[in-house]
């Protein structure tokens, strides 16, 4: 693996799933794996879990840890080719990818989408210009477009709990005060895709996502009808795509509830916004999973760290 830039990089599930629970008992087995060689991380948007559960997952693997918040405390980038830098950009993406990679090994990059112009947060102008300029493994931290590491903790989490092979798993859209990007319901729903899981989509009529990434996954949008005997309820909200970046629902009936949630189990990402997205009583409860997929990105990231050591051979 060059990359880990989407869950298309993954080329076998069922062996990286075997690996995490591998790292997952002993974390510290190949402690010695990555001395000598430097992580940089470097962050365009606010992180909590991505930061440090990926920074863990390095020192568990006996590299040096660099991090960065290039919004606020690099240089401001150009991206475009042959542009005259005659205005607020310092830098131009080509030298500043080109010198990371003098002082990294390996470089994660964390750059969300402005959900103002569909166009632009699809061409993911600052992961890709990364990608092309950089001379070391690049691994996303969530881009416009995609979040594989959380995809990969939700998987493993999913895989810890489940009771049958084939348990149904609802995504559901909840209401969400501010426009947010699809990245995650995207990497969810492929990486779902790729674990051939029973899995059904709800959410409020003008909310489908990109159909590309969806594909045949039907799609319910009676929340309460979706939800009768799911195993999982991955709970996210995101803004339109069609209309994209509008927030046209508030709706508090879309919440996620104790009652609603029966018998589920109840998954987010996290950060999550109480009695907004869900009410106290399912994040207070024992059906909620939400911590254990934060540790399980430690896990997700140590995974994805080891394999590019290892097949990079750097
Ligand atoms: N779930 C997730 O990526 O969390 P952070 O935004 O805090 O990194």
């Amino acid at each position: 693996m060059k990359n880990y830039l989407t869950t298309k990089d993954i080329d076998s599930l069922p062996q990286w799933l075997s690996d995490a629970f591998k790292i997952k008992q002993n974390p510290l087995a190949n402690n010695k794996l990555g001395l000598n060689k430097t992580l940089g991380l470097f962050f365009f948007n606010n992180s909590l879990r991505t930061r440090l559960s990926t920074q863990k997952a390095a020192i568990n693997l006996g590299m040096d840890v660099m991090i960065m918040n290039f919004g606020e405390e690099g240089w401001a980038l150009e991206y475009k080719d042959g542009s005259i830098m005659d205005k607020g950009s310092a830098e131009h993406v080509k030298e500043a990818a080109q010198v990371l990679s003098q002082y990294c090994d390996i470089i994660g990059i964390r750059a969300f989408a402005g959900l103002n112009n569909k166009k632009l947060d699809e061409e993911e102008l600052i992961l890709n210009s990364f990608k092309k300029y950089t001379t070391v493994p690049v691994i996303n931290m969530e881009s416009s477009l995609s979040h594989p590491l959380q995809a990969l903790a939700d998987v493993i989490t999913i895989t810890e709990h489940k009771k049958n092979v084939s348990p149904k798993i609802v995504l559901s859209w909840a209401p969400h005060p501010r426009a947010l990007p699809h990245a995650v319901a995207n990497s969810f729903v492929k990486m779902m895709h790729l674990n051939k899981a029973d899995l059904l989509i709800t959410h409020p009529a003008g909310y489908e996502l990109d159909h590309r990434i969806t594909m045949n996954t039907p799609i319910e949008y009676n929340q309460e009808k979706a939800l009768e005997n799911a195993d999982f309820v991955y709970v996210k909200n995101w803004s339109s795509y069609n209309d994209y970046g509008m927030v046209m629902n508030t709706s508090p009936n879309w919440m996620i509830t104790s009652k609603k949630l029966d018998q589920a189990k109840f998954m987010h990402c996290l950060p999550v916004r109480r009695n907004v997205v869900v009410e106290d009583s399912v994040l207070d409860g024992n059906q909620s999973l939400v911590i254990e997929q934060a540790n399980n990105r430690t896990y997700a990231a140590q995974l994805v760290l080891q394999k590019l050591l290892e097949d990079q051979r750097i």
